[in-house]
């Protein structure tokens, strides 16, 4: 694991999107593996202006999200098909049809997990893949439990998390209580993996993630195991890390 530490969240998403690019650079149709939440966005704005200034070209970009609300349908605009379409996809000349998220109208869930892992087995596994982190360590929505669940799976929320996306809707009532995610393996598969983390609210997760024990209690701690796994987080990410005189 590298840990990459910024001075702050802009030079956090800078530092990302350089990242990103530079697989975009040296493998013109990867397949990038993609996250919603709200540390990925300067990330995003980053690939936009790269984009925008001729560097960056998405035309043969192939892309896989990590997950989706399952009842939400993809124009819902609390959706992650329509995060990626508003912070992403519109503003760049990646092809749609070449862009992939879990579907959250199909209603048979476990068809739907069975399509998802063998598109990305169809697509030759995913080049780079990109993580935020919860507060409790999830990644996608793997949430804390007492077994790494393998495959894209449909998960039941925890209160925590909706509660934390609940700023996006009207109310509580209306945040999807399941969810499509990625599992661990599909996760731990892809060739390089970028976490991001940023805030206070992450430093705990973040020495869990990177120092901690390895246990499905802290889903992120697996990455500990991944060849290529590198974290970028800011100085409060990194606070406790500092504290405990681990860094
Ligand atoms: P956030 O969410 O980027 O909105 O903090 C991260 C996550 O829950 O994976």
């Amino acid at each position: 694991m590298i840990i990459i530490k910024t001075k702050n969240y802009e030079e956090l998403s800078k530092k990302a999107a350089d990242i990103i690019g530079s697989v975009v650079v040296l493998k013109p149709d990867a397949v990038l593996g993609l996250a919603t939440g709200s540390t990925p966005v300067g990330t995003y704005k980053e690939l936009i202006k790269g984009y925008e200034e001729g560097k960056l070209d998405f035309s043969k970009v192939k892309s896989v999200n990590l997950d989706e609300y399952k009842g939400l349908t993809g124009d819902h605009d609390q959706s992650y098909r329509y995060f990626m379409n508003t912070n992403l996809f519109n503003h760049v000349n990646i092809d749609k049809a070449n862009t992939n998220v879990p579907s959250g109208i199909v209603e048979d869930g476990e068809a739907e997990c069975e399509r998802y892992n063998q598109l990305i087995k169809d697509l030759g596994g995913i080049d780079l893949q990109l993580l935020g982190i919860g507060g409790n360590a999830h990644i996608g929505f793997n949430e804390p439990c007492d077994e790494f669940v393998k495959g894209t799976h449909l998960v039941t929320l925890e209160e925590g998390t909706r509660e934390a996306n609940a700023r996006f809707f009207a109310s509580i009532d209306e945040v999807p209580t399941q969810a499509y995610t990625m599992g661990i393996q599909n996760i731990m598969s892809a060739k390089k993996i970028l976490l991001l983390a940023n805030g206070k609210a992450k430093a705990q997760a973040v020495y869990d993630t990177c120092f901690g024990p390895i246990k499905p209690q802290v889903p992120a701690s697996i990455l500990q195991l991944h060849e290529d796994c590198i974290v970028i987080a800011d100085e409060d990410a990194l606070s406790l890390c500092v504290e405990k005189g681990v860094l």
